[in-house]
């Protein structure tokens, strides 16, 4: 079957690891075509913008996309492509495996937890004002529409794939009304749909301490966003970092693949970014379209490589001396 594929390459380190991956995923054999799309800095220069009209309509058009990292500057300049993308498409849940990698040795062996982070409020609302000179508040919105929507997905993700145990983290002890309404819909929706499904609650600080302790005991880790962006990068920490750990951000229409890595400008352009991060969200991509035959050779052909660590194939990050390309190239031989 043909599918037609958003690519959203990005900018700093998007375009080489976007390239590899297409290119990985071409190789497949799975019948694609790919319609490239602007965003970030380089959609400023073309578009005026960073993140065109068309570049959301294409995707709210064809449902699917693979997407490499936008720059955000910090403080003042244009808001987030990426809450601006994950709002105007409603990609409320943002997904992330986090799982041991075969040869790439860390200081646990059996990590296969999965984060579940709600990917539309909290305090990624933006809506922030200065009160009064030396006086600025961020609002942290949380709504039982969007709370109840996203432990709905995670109790259904928990019986889809057979996950036994939901961990909510939150901070409800401070924020007794957000946090606090958070918990009260994973609860009610936890006794609703899925009883049969352990349930634990832990305050995000402890949450912390358990995870670097010993990971191996999490299974699904549900959060509202921010505390699930900043936990998504704890947890690729523990598994080799940013160049190992895939997302998806899944809404009712759209679903938006991408690493959980940001554009590392500081390696930007030099050919020393791992691109297996990227290419493993786009075998979750492959499963999504149900090319299930596709992701795992592809999954196959990267542990291979991965296990077999021949440092000229693998990049830095993860003990090699290899290139953007060299990986691509290592993975689409095995193939
Ligand atoms: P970052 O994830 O870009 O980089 C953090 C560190 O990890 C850097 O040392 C970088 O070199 C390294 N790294 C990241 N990805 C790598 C890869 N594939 N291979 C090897 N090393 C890798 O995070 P940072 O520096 O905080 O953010 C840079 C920019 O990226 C910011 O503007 C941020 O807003 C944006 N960002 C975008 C995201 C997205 O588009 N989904 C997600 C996270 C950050």
């Amino acid at each position: 079957m043909k599918h037609t594929v958003c690519l959203v390459p990005g900018d700093g380190i998007g375009p080489e690891v976007a390239h590899a991956a297409q290119r990985v995923i071409d190789a497949s054999g799975v019948d694609i075509e790919w319609i490239t799309l602007p965003a970030g800095a380089a959609a400023v220069e073309t578009h005026g913008e960073v993140l065109p009209e068309e570049t959301v309509r294409a995707i709210e058009a064809h449902r699917v996309a693979l997407k490499g990292p936008v720059t955000t500057p910090i403080g003042g300049g244009f808001t987030s492509v990426n809450v601006g993308l994950r709002k105007r498409l409603n990609l409320y849940a943002a997904v992330r495996p986090v799982r041991s990698m075969p040869g790439v040795k860390t200081r646990f062996d059996d990590v296969d937890l999965v984060v579940v982070r709600e990917n539309t409020e909290g305090l990624y609302s933006g809506l922030e004002n200065e009160i009064t000179a030396g006086v600025v508040q961020s609002l942290k919105i949380a709504t039982r529409t969007a709370c109840e929507r996203i432990a709905r997905y995670a109790f259904n993700y928990a019986h889809e794939r057979g996950r036994k145990r939901v961990t909510v983290f939150h901070k409800a002890n401070i924020l007794k009304k957000s946090d606090g309404l958070f918990l009260a819909c994973a609860r009610e929706v936890h006794e609703a749909i899925a009883p049969d499904v352990e349930y634990e609650e832990l305050i995000i600080d402890n949450g912390c301490m358990q995870l670097v302790r010993d990971p191996t005991r999490f299974d699904i880790v549900l959060m509202e966003n921010l505390y699930g962006d900043i936990v998504s990068d704890l947890c690729a920490g523990l598994v080799g970092g940013l160049g190992v750990v895939p997302g998806a951000n899944i809404g009712d229409g759209c679903a938006v693949f991408e690493a959980v890595h940001g554009s590392a400008p500081d390696i930007a352009g030099k050919n020393l970014a791992n691109p297996l991060a990227l290419i493993m969200s786009g075998v979750m991509m492959l499963n999504h379209l149900h090319e299930r035959e596709a992701a795992s050779r592809i999954r196959e052909a990267y542990d291979a490589v991965l296990r077999e660590a021949n440092p000229k194939e693998i990049t830095r990050d993860i003990g090699g001396a290899g290139g953007t390309e060299d990986f691509a190239e290592a993975i689409v031989r095995r193939l």
